[in-house]
């Protein structure tokens, strides 16, 4: 027998527009956003926060958006990969993707891009990252970029 839990209301802001969604305390932020808010540029994968598809930003932060809830957000600012574009152009990594296609199956990509674009800020911050060689020195967007062959 499942129980339903009392609904509560989360103001939120969604790619830069306020929304009051309405979800069970259970309701993760990607069924939020998928189902309440039909932006469904964020992918259901794994749900379990194994594969990256449901990667979106809360607050600029990269998050999974399957292992949080929805009402954990409240006050936050969302973006999805819908909300990447700014007047009707891509963001330069979506271009990218494009033009390099950078698809293969294209069901994660748009967790690839949310993810790589707030790697790219964090690089540009000095964060850290799982492919640092010494976390005692900031990282940098220069680490990121592929050493020029010195016959090139
Ligand atoms: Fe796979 Fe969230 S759906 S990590």
């Amino acid at each position: 027998m499942s129980e339903t839990l009392e609904s509560v209301a989360v103001k939120i802001e969604v790619n830069g527009d306020p929304r009051t969604i309405t979800v069970e305390p259970r309701t993760t932020l990607l069924d939020a956003l998928r189902e309440q808010l039909a932006l469904t540029g964020t992918k259901k994968g794994c749900d379990r926060g194994e594969c990256g598809a449901c990667t979106v930003h809360v607050d600029g932060r990269r998050i999974l958006s399957c292992m949080t809830l929805a009402a954990m957000q409240a006050g936050k600012r969302i973006t999805t990969i819908e909300g990447l574009e700014r007047d009707g152009k891509l963001h330069p990594l979506q271009a990218a993707f494009i033009e390099h296609d950078g698809f293969q199956c294209g069901f994660c990509t748009s967790g690839q891009i949310m993810s790589a674009v707030a790697m790219l800020a964090e690089a540009k911050a000095g964060w850290p990252s799982a492919a640092t060689a010494d976390v005692r020195r900031p990282f940098t967007v220069a680490d990121l970029t592929a050493p020029r062959s010195a016959s090139a």
